[in-house]
């Protein structure tokens, strides 16, 4: 079976029984595009942005302003872009370009270059890429209306269909679609060509490249339910009753009124997206005139009794069917996935789900997904989720951009709370080429997109219009503006925005706020308090807190010039702190209502305090290691350091768990017992010398015990972490027993290795599914006679794959690595490396990954593909 088949078969909705067969289809495009690096040399200037924008301008007419409850329908897109360029002719053959499968991530496959700017990842994101895909459409298919959905293609996107151009999106996180329609050959073969461009110094992490989210093909019958056109809120929630109203948006394509009836049935959501047998609510149909040519939105209320609310700990979802019909005849069913429960932001109390009060404890996290760069991959982001979720994490802060909408769905499954943010810049910039060159024409675009995409998920309790916008200093209005258009979309959710400057917190600025979000400034929450009594607040960014997984330096938190950073988590640059003083001040003031701490992972890009050239470490504190380093590196001829990704997160870029992990772990999960040591317990050059010890419990007391000596027993009192300054190095073994209350409550335990002898492999999931997208995360240990892993360990391990699947990256968490990820061979840092396995479509079977490094005894771990 080919992959274009295969990719028709996969229809995309929940499985309803007993509903009548729907003319929408929502067909999966990923697979069998073919695609090119850098432009023809026809092109010349005729696809500047700049000069055609008027035209790109015309995608998303309806998105301009606020929904009407009767509209025009947006024309579809009439302009002769690129008319002349070989690249979109129908004719142009394209055999010779690569062939792959969305979602992909050019920019990823490097290589690294350790002169490019570390604040992007060293990774040439940059230039201009094109997609072309063939595809067949049925002569059936004329009369209906064919659209094209993008989820994400970074950026500057255009689109032609068969040579002719159907319109384009510039913003890169914006999910968008264009209109097929008119311009397709139905009865034969067709051709899409994707042009993006992405501009350099457009962005401060790593912004990935290429269609890097799902494409969907959509075909519906010329009456249908708009672009994400319903919204369903709960305005009266009670034990036993919840009220719901559900606004459907209808569009008429065709060329005569309809008379159209709009039934809604509410079905219980499974946790694998399998509904409900029966409807748990019904709505009274509604009828509704559509005229031709026109958008027609209609509203129904109903009830649902004795509704399961959605919560963290029980995320209990639903889904609207509503159906359309005309003259008897459905003509569209559109699904509305959702969830009942209540959010509110108390001035003084903090944050409330369904009426009980919540600590907010977030954490922040760009798109990228580590060694897979921004191809978004829906098992990837579901581990990244869960781990955090293990971690105590109860909501993520979509830095700082609208993530994929798969993300969203999983943490609505999963009962994870969402910030979600819209721009990093308004129309003042913080790179040449970012979002403020786009501000003025698209802003109400993107901002409207992104809140009709999201705004019927659970998860989501706030929306953000901005991180650290220079425009706090100045633009009460603009801000103002955005809020409006929010609200305008979603009069339910309250509107964020992540303010860095003290000045926003008393200027007014803050007064076009709902909720006002300070990033790093827990020393004014008091003051922000007094002076604005009945505005709630909370720190949307807080800590970060740099350290590299397994790196310890003496004193705790000194620089040493190997761009790695101590992990006693006491290290941050000058605007930020250890998480420390944050979890005090959310314990001192009730009325915060918690912080999103940066960052959950590492990320691509932004390897503060190594973000620059040797002789320009940005916060480097010691000014003689740093003069040291910069003599090192010129010593060897290399002007630029060689770190391509950030150290801030709790977990590293590969996903294994830093120390930070463990003590936001013992301050969000304070009843589960938990204690953990550190550092690492091998030193052999440290014998006799003091090496502090901490250790992060939830207890409330501990004893250290050195070889069985006990070296004292220590109360946490207002403190987050434990600390033992004193302790002389001896090797043997370090155990901690944590008591709660008096009573004995966690142990741990770290014990100086023995050298390195084997391999240990382990998977974190051995039956993955059969579709070519599942992933199996191996870890490869390092590890002595008696399994324990060996701490400063960097063998180079070589990974193998044998059976229906493929190893499609590598990682190690090592900040500094300009090993390309695609690479099956990894050296192990601080002991651990990572090789992330996938499996093949529609080919199921046994999978056997081998690993093997020099010196060492092998491993091997089997999976199944099902
Ligand atoms: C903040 C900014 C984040 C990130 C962070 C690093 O000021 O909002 O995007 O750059 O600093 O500490």
């Amino acid at each position: 079976m080919n992959g274009t088949s295969l990719s028709c078969l996969l229809l995309i909705g929940l499985l309803i029984p007993s509903v009548a067969a729907s003319p929408r289809e929502r067909l999966l495009f990923d697979n069998d595009w073919r695609f090119t690096k850098d432009d023809p040399a026809d092109v010349g200037d005729q696809l500047n942005y700049q000069k055609v924008k008027a035209d790109v301008m015309q995608t998303g007419q309806d998105l301009q302003d606020a929904p009407l409850s009767q509209q025009p329908l947006a024309a579809p897109v009439n302009a002769s872009i690129g008319g002349n360029v070989s690249y979109v002719q129908s004719v142009f053959d394209d055999s010779s370009w690569r062939s792959l499968n969305l979602p992909h991530d050019w920019a990823i496959e490097g290589p690294f270059k350790q002169e490019y700017f570390g604040g992007t990842g060293k990774l040439p994101y940059w230039g201009v890429g094109w997609y072309r895909k063939h595809f067949d459409v049925p002569a059936s298919d004329q009369g209906r209306q064919v659209l094209l959905n993008i989820d994400g293609a970074m950026s500057y996107s255009m689109v032609w269909i068969n040579g002719h151009f159907a319109g384009g999106w510039p913003c890169g996180y914006t999910s968008y679609q264009v209109e097929l329609t008119p311009y397709l050959n139905y009865g034969g073969s067709n051709v899409i060509t994707v042009r993006l461009d992405n501009p350099n110094h457009s962005s401060r992490w790593y912004p990935g490249a290429g269609i890097y989210r799902h494409v969907w093909l959509l075909k519906t019958a010329p009456v249908h339910v708009a672009q994400n056109g319903t919204f369903l809120t709960t305005p009266d929630i009670s034990p036993s009753q919840a009220a719901i109203d559900l606004k459907v948006s209808v569009d008429n394509q065709g060329s005569a009124s309809a008379d159209v009836v709009v039934s809604t049935d509410a079905y219980e959501l499974n946790s694998d997206d399998t509904i409900g047998a029966n409807p748990v609510a019904q709505a009274a149909p509604v009828r509704v005139a559509v005229p031709a040519g026109m958008r027609q939105m209609s509203e129904v209320k109903f009830t649902m009794s004795n509704p399961k609310l959605w919560d963290i700990a029980n995320p209990n979802r639903y889904v609207a069917v509503t159906t359309l019909t005309e003259n008897g005849v459905t003509v569209d069913r559109y699904e509305t996935p959702f969830g009942i429960r209540t959010v509110k932001f108390d001035p003084n109390l903090g944050f409330f789900l369904n009426g009980k009060h919540v600590e907010i404890n977030g954490t922040c996290n760009h798109s990228d997904l580590g060694a897979l760069g921004m191809a978004i991959n829906s098992r990837a982001m579901e581990r990244e989720l869960q781990t955090l979720k293990e971690m105590g994490c109860n909501a993520v802060r979509t830095t700082h951009n609208t993530p994929a909408p798969e993300f969203l769905t999983l943490c609505d499954k999963l009962g994870i709370l969402v910030m979600d943010e819209a721009f990093d810049c308004w129309g003042a910039g913080k790179n040449d080429y970012d979002y403020h060159v786009l501000f003025g024409d698209w802003h109400s675009k993107d901002l409207r997109t992104q809140i009709r995409r999201d705004r019927n998920h659970p998860s989501v309790i706030l929306w953000s219009t901005g991180n650290e916008i220079q425009e706090q200093l100045w633009g009460q209005k603009v801000s103002q503006e955005l809020t409006d258009i929010v609200h305008s979309e979603d009069p339910t959710r309250m509107v964020t925005a992540a303010c860095s400057y003290e000045v926003a917190a008393f200027n007014g600025f803050q007064k076009t706020l709902d909720v006002f979000g300070f990033n790093y400034k827990y020393g004014l929450y008091q003051s922000f308090h007094e002076k604005n009594p009945d505005q709630p607040i909370f720190g949307s960014e807080t800590a970060s807190t740099v350290s590299s997984r397994g790196e310890y330096f003496f004193p705790p938190d000194s620089d040493k010039t190997n761009f790695q950073v101590s992990s006693y988590d006491l290290t941050a640059p000058g605007w930020a702190s250890p998480p420390d003083p944050e979890f005090k001040a959310e314990a001192k003031f009730p009325f915060v209502a918690g912080q999103f701490l940066w960052t959950g992972f590492d990320y691509l890009g932004e390897p503060t305090p190594y973000d620059n050239d040797a002789t320009n470490l940005l916060n480097f504190h010691d000014p003689v290691e740093k003069a040291k380093m910069a003599e090192e590196m010129k010593a060897l001829g290399k002007l630029h350091v060689p770190s391509r990704s950030s150290y801030f997160g709790a977990l590293d870029l590969a996903g294994f768990k830093k120390d930070l992990y463990y003590l936001l772990q013992s301050q969000w999960l304070p009843d589960k017992p938990m204690a953990h040591i550190l550092p690492h317990w091998n030193w052999p050059d440290r014998v006799g010398l003091v090496t502090p010890v901490f250790v992060y419990t939830s207890g409330d007391e501990a004893e250290l015990f050195l070889n069985g000596h006990s070296l004292g027993r220590k109360k946490m009192g207002s403190e987050v972490r434990l600390r033992w300054n004193d302790v002389k190095y001896e090797p043997g073994e370090l155990k901690v027993v944590a008591y709660k209350n008096g009573k004995e409550w966690a142990e741990d335990e770290v014990k100086t290795t023995g050298p390195a002898t084997k391999l240990i492999l382990s998977a974190d999931r051995t039956a993955i599914k059969a579709d070519g997208q599942d992933l199996s995360y191996i870890t490869v240990a390092i590890a002595d006679k008696d399994g324990l892993t060996v701490p400063r360990s960097n063998n180079v391990v070589e990974f193998e794959v044998s059976g229906p699947a493929e190893i499609v990256a590598t990682d190690n968490g090592n900040a500094t690595s300009l090993v390309p990820f695609q690479s099956k061979q990894r050296q192990a840092f601080n002991g651990l490396a990572l090789a992330i396995v996938r499996t093949k479509p529609g080919q199921p079977g046994d999978i056997l990954v081998t690993a093997k490094s020099d010196g060492l005894a092998p491993a091997e771990v089997a999976l199944k593909s099902e």
